[in-house]
């Protein structure tokens, strides 16, 4: 079976969260199922240094404004469709903005550009190759599903996974005429939306199924709380909708060969972690002492609960934990954390800025990883973490509550808890938590127990690979012959 993945993002060429790492290590589960999977990616300039010999299999004389072509490389064992459009791609700055932050203008003609190719090639536009099934990851990629129900690939089965419903890609009408869609497509069962073109509304509509990322999030999305103004079409899309949870690519992130670890370790072998959190007390200027180091890895952003973190700093270090925090984003929120970090010094450190490696340090050296999302589809820092066993404290919702085994009396005395949740989400619930969590701290019998717990969870690709792989079978058996 060909799979064809279209997606703005992929590790290890670009990434700015869970979406890279999702796309770079479903391609890889899927192989060892026999499916293949081929991404198509923009031509950024991270991805474009990364390879060298150039061959081109489709060329654009115009292509939303300017030349474009595509290549076919395989790199970091992924078999890649590169657009080529420097007009579009070829930018400082991050994929979607420049260096602070700002979205590009002409977004709407990049990602447009990038799903007019996936649709081309769906339908047959490169010799030798035709895909059974295309995928599209979230608004960025989404209208690839309507130019191939407008144009020649309409029978092809179509899949469009939301990795966020809080982006979808929203613009004004005007743009409708720069997209070579035909006029009926501007339709409420169309592109429409609210009077404007909704890229991710586009890809719901048109897909032949849609798919998020935890089976929790799939039944939330559906409710007006989580559903951000997409809940009715979501609704009347609901036998066709599906949760399947993330994995993780368990070769890059395994705390016996982590090139990026201070020092390695296994279950068995916890006490060898303390070199990495040695690390991580150095690197955060943190007090050296037996207290827990909690730490977050995140975006700073009202999404990820960021603001209820910074309004309980205070009330957190009285219970005695210190904190780690690695992230950007918004800009008061990195200023409110960094204040909150020069009133505790020793007890709370923060590093502003992306650092994978650093990332990687801080779930093999920290005691717990703490996520306090208002929503959130399936989070992956959570997996990293039990998998490396630094004890995640989750908001119970989305794939946070699918994926962490509360601490309760009752699963701590089975043997089978793997972290803390907490709900509602507010600061009260919030700081019981870490209390409970700095108590079972002070239990080394509880804590190695919830560490070896988590450590022993199945976060791989494995079954979730095999849920993708039937769902593109059922697809596969509607297709009209
Ligand atoms: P989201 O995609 O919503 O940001 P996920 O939990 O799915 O959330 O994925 C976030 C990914 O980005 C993880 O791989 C996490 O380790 C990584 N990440 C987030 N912030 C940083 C950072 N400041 N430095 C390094 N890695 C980060
Ligand atoms: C999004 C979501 C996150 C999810 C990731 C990968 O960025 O916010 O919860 O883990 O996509 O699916």
């Amino acid at each position: 079976m060909q799979v064809l993945s279209v997606t703005p993002e992929i590790f290890p060429l670009i990434k700015t969260g869970g979406l890279a790492d999702v796309t770079g290590a479903l391609p890889i589960a899927l192989a060892a199922k026999g499916v293949t999977m081929r991404t198509l990616i923009p031509g950024f300039p991270t991805v474009m240094a990364a390879f060298k010999k150039k061959k081109a299999v489709m060329q654009y004389p115009l292509l939303q404004g300017g030349k474009a072509a595509v290549h076919s490389i395989q790199l970091a064992g992924l078999e890649l469709f590169v657009l080529d459009a420097p007009h579009l791609f070829d930018r400082p700055g991050g994929p979607y903005g420049n260096a602070t932050g700002v979205d590009w203008p002409d977004n709407w003609r990049r990602f447009a550009a990038l799903s007019q190719v996936g649709g081309d090639i769906a339908g047959g536009a490169i010799s030798g190759y035709q895909p059974d099934i295309v995928h599209a990851h979230d608004w960025q990629s989404a209208m690839t599903l309507a130019y191939m129900r407008y144009g020649k690939a309409v029978g092809i089965p179509s899949m469009m996974t939301v990795h966020n419903l809080a982006f979808q890609g929203q613009f004004g009408a005007g743009i409708f005429g720069e997209l070579g869609l035909p006029a009926a497509a501007m339709a409420l069962d169309g592109v429409e939306y609210y009077g404007g073109v909704g890229f991710l509304k586009a890809g719901l509509q048109a897909a032949w199924a849609i798919t998020t990322v935890s089976p929790t999030y799939a039944q939330e999305i559906r409710s007006a709380e989580f559903g951000m103004g997409l809940d009715g079409l979501i609704n009347m899309r609901s036998s066709d909708l599906y949760g399947i949870v993330n994995g993780i690519d368990t070769g890059i992130w395994n705390p016996e060969t982590d090139k990026h670890l201070v020092s390695t370790y296994t279950a068995g072998t916890l006490k060898a972690r303390a070199p990495n959190r040695a690390a991580v007390e150095e690197r955060f200027s943190l007090d050296r002492d037996d207290s827990p180091i909690v730490c977050v890895v995140s975006r700073l952003t009202w999404q990820k609960g960021m603001d209820i973190l910074a309004l309980v700093v205070d009330g957190i270090v009285a219970t005695g934990a210190r904190l780690a925090i690695l992230g950007s984003g918004d800009a008061g929120l990195e200023g409110a954390l960094l204040a909150a970090a020069a009133r505790h010094r020793g007890r709370i450190g923060v590093v502003v800025g992306y650092d994978e490696g650093l990332s990687h340090i801080m779930q093999g050296g920290c005691d717990a990883i703490v996520i306090p999302s208002r929503f959130e589809p399936c989070g992956l820092t959570q997996l990293y973490g039990l998998r490396y066993g630094c004890v995640p404290v989750v908001a119970r919702t989305g794939g946070l509550a699918d994926t962490v085994i509360d601490a309760n009396e009752a699963a701590v005395s089975a043997g089978v808890a793997t972290g803390f949740q907490f709900a509602p989400n507010n600061g009260g619930a919030f700081l019981h938590t870490m209390r409970r969590l700095v108590d079972a701290h002070a239990s080394p019998a509880v804590w190695e127990s919830l560490q070896r717990q988590g450590m022993k969870a199945d976060v791989s690709w494995d079954k979730s690979a095999d849920k993708y792989v039937e769902l593109y079978r059922s697809l596969l058996s509607k297709r009209v012959a």
